[in-house]
């Protein structure tokens, strides 16, 4: 695609998509905004659409990788800007690992070997926020793999987080935790596993508060929890957390999971899907007048979505583009071949209501 004329100019959902060196763009469950920052080869400051996402080339379990672009529709690969690790060794033998965690103890590496293990490690639906207070780029994402208890591939059930100085990395792994848990008052729909944490999004209000949105309570309860100033932890350790300050509980026993969270016009948004693994299922979305309000069910946003399969995609980011217009990402995935999931976005409509719909379009 490097020649002007193989350039997109379109949206073509469900189609190949590849990037300007021509390879299929590998950011699945991903997230895409605009930042301004200064490029590190140029010196220039730049205004760039930036896409993270999971790095499926090698199948389920893969680092993170990002994009970016001028239009939306033209991405360039700025790489692998979180690695997972081969092998332990590696942290202390491979020279890129051993200057990304330089400093760290061996207890440290351990974590990181533990978390970040390309054999085991699932690394999903990365997200990427920018703290203005730390210039710090900060990288959550559903952190998972086998625990000394169970060898499921999903047991762990973490947040994990990374840090960069630069928007495409390279971003250092910090730890992965299990978050909020249901209060003692409240119907726990999972009381045999405290604080788990599986697909998750963030948001940042206008007050720069930010937030992390995910499935809980074995995927039966989405939480949402206030992040620290810095981003990169809970505002308030679980063991002190207040309901209703620090966290909420929706929709308890509802399963919903790939949860994106947007503002428009004062009002705020949550779409989400069904919990089916890779296969799609009817997306459904909720709205408030706050983050910590009273979410109302508003159902599905979806028009002339004869299978209710939300156009067989899963949620992953619903976003705004420079002309105001509010975009949705949604994955095909591949369960057969997950590098061959495709990317759906399509252009999201409201009515005067406020009410979100959402249609099908070959090409935009
Ligand atoms: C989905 C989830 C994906 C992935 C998949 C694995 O429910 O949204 O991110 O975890 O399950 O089966």
């Amino acid at each position: 695609m490097s020649l002007e004329t193989d350039k997109y100019n379109f949206f073509k959902p469900g189609e190949q998509w590849r990037d300007t060196d021509n390879n299929i763009i590998q950011a699945h469950g991903g997230q895409v905004q605009q930042l301004i920052f200064t490029d590190s080869k140029t010196g220039n400051t730049v205004k760039k659409w930036i896409w993270v996402g999971e790095d499926k080339s090698s199948g389920a379990r893969g680092g993170i990788r990002m994009y970016s672009s001028d239009d939306l529709h033209n991405w360039n690969s700025e790489g692998i800007v979180m690695r997972n690790v081969p092998s332990r060794e590696a942290l202390e033998n491979d020279e890129y690992f051993k200057s990304v965690y330089a400093g760290y103890s061996e207890e440290q590496l351990d974590n990181v070997f533990r978390s970040l293990d390309a054999g085991s490690a699932i690394i999903e639906r990365p997200k990427m926020i920018y703290n203005e207070k730390t210039r710090q780029y900060i990288l959550w994402f559903h952190a998972d793999g086998p625990t000394d208890t169970s060898n499921s591939s999903y047991a762990a059930a973490c947040a994990g987080v990374a840090v960069s100085d630069y928007p495409f990395g390279p971003y250092r792994f910090v730890d992965r935790y299990r978050l909020n848990v249901c209060p003692d008052n409240q119907k726990d729909m999972h009381p045999s596993s405290k604080g788990m944490a599986r697909d998750m999004n963030l948001f940042v209000d206008k007050d720069g508060t930010g937030y992390i949105i995910y499935s809980s309570e074995e995927n039966l309860t989405l939480y949402i929890s206030k992040l620290n100033e810095e981003y990169t932890y809970l505002e308030t350790s679980p063991d002190k957390a207040v309901y209703g300050r620090d966290f909420i509980r929706l929709f308890p026993g509802a399963q919903r999971e790939a949860p994106a969270v947007f503002e428009r016009e004062g009002k705020y948004y949550l779409i989400s899907s069904g919990c089916t693994g890779w296969e799609p299922n009817q997306a459904r979305y909720y709205r408030s007048d706050a983050v910590f309000g009273d979410w109302e069910n508003m159902g599905d946003p979806c028009v002339g979505d004869m299978k209710h399969t939300t156009f067989d995609t899963q949620s992953t980011c619903v976003f705004k583009d420079s002309t105001g217009r509010y975009i949705y990402m949604g994955d095909r995935w591949n369960s057969k071949n997950l590098s061959d999931s495709r990317y759906v976005w399509l252009p999201v409509k409201f009515t005067q209501d406020g009410n979100m719909l959402l249609e099908w379009q070959d090409k935009w």
